[in-house]
């Protein structure tokens, strides 16, 4: 065995140990992550907290519950851009709006919406096709801090210029910044458009069904779990889905053979499906 291998297996055991020590001590479930993005982002955790090894990371998450928001602060990505792939929400607005604006009411699920930019690109969008009103949508992340951010809705003002095209891209109609105020390289989103969002935590791996959606989001999420997750999300999502909800991933994930079952694309919409209802063939 190379030094190499050495390091990286007593590096494996650190990681089951930390995984063990955030499952028995605060309840969360990390055992069906991928590994190794999982283990880069304990690695950097350990730095973070200037604490060397993974073990003596562990030692300290066990006796420091006041630290723990930052700890799932630290193993969460909360990248995310305002109308990341636009191709999306241009199909969202084709393909899926047009029911939504049959429903009286609509309920919309954001899971692991980050600091809030896809939550936000998505009620600008109802907003301006005349379905927000009638929306509730609930925006959820397994980090309270992430969570925190969203909820106040101020975005750096450098964000916007990209952020401007890609509105257009995604079938803006009117100028991104009729919905935000620019104030000292800020940008602080009107606050009409977070009426209607309720922003709480709820992780994917432990929690269940809070509510019948319409439309679930949940993009760029499950490509950190690994199959057996995958498959526990999907069927989380089609019980909480009415008969033919929606449901809208990122542009890198497929639904693999779990959500193949339960799900079908939506024709010409990239990245969308629809819950099949139970007398459907596959
Ligand atoms: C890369 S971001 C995706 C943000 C946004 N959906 C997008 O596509 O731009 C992944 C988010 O998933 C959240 N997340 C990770 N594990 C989760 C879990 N078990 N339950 C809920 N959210 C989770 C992270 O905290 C992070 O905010």
């Amino acid at each position: 065995m190379t030094e190499e291998d050495d390091h990286l297996a007593l590096e494996a055991i650190e990681v089951d140990l930390f995984i063990e020590a955030m499952l028995r001590r605060y309840g969360y479930d990390f055992r069906d992550y991928g590994r190794t993005s999982l283990t880069r982002r304990v690695r950097n955790l350990a730095q973070q907290f200037g604490t060397g090894t993974i073990s003596a990371l562990t030692a300290l998450v066990l006796h420091s519950p006041e630290r723990i928001g930052e700890v799932i602060g630290g193993l969460s990505v909360p990248a995310s851009d305002f109308f990341r792939d636009p191709a999306i929400f241009r199909a969202l607005k084709a393909h899926v709006f047009p029911v939504l604006a049959s429903y009286a009411r609509i309920t919309i699920w954001q899971a692991g919406c980050a600091r809030g930019e896809e939550v936000y690109s998505l009620a600008i969008l109802l907003k301006e096709a005349g379905l927000y009103e009638k929306s509730r949508i609930f925006a959820t992340d397994i980090s309270e801090t992430s969570l925190a951010s969203a909820q106040e809705g101020i975005f750096p003002l450098s964000d916007m210029r990209d952020a401007s095209r890609r509105y257009f891209e995604s079938g803006g109609t009117q100028s991104l910044s009729a919905h935000y105020h620019a104030r000292y390289e800020r940008a602080k989103l009107d606050r009409g458009l977070i009426d209607n969002v309720t922003f709480a935590e709820h992780n994917l791996v432990t929690d269940g069904v809070f509510c019948e959606a319409h439309l679930i989001l949940c993009r760029n999420v499950m490509i950190y779990f690994n199959d057996r997750l995958q498959a526990r999300v999907l069927n989380l999502f089609a019980d909480t889905l009415v008969r033919g909800g929606f449901l809208c991933v990122g542009d890198r994930e497929n639904l693999r053979v779990a959500g193949a079952s339960l799900f079908r694309p939506v024709e010409g919409a990239p990245s969308v499906f629809r819950l099949r209802s139970p007398v459907e063939p596959p």
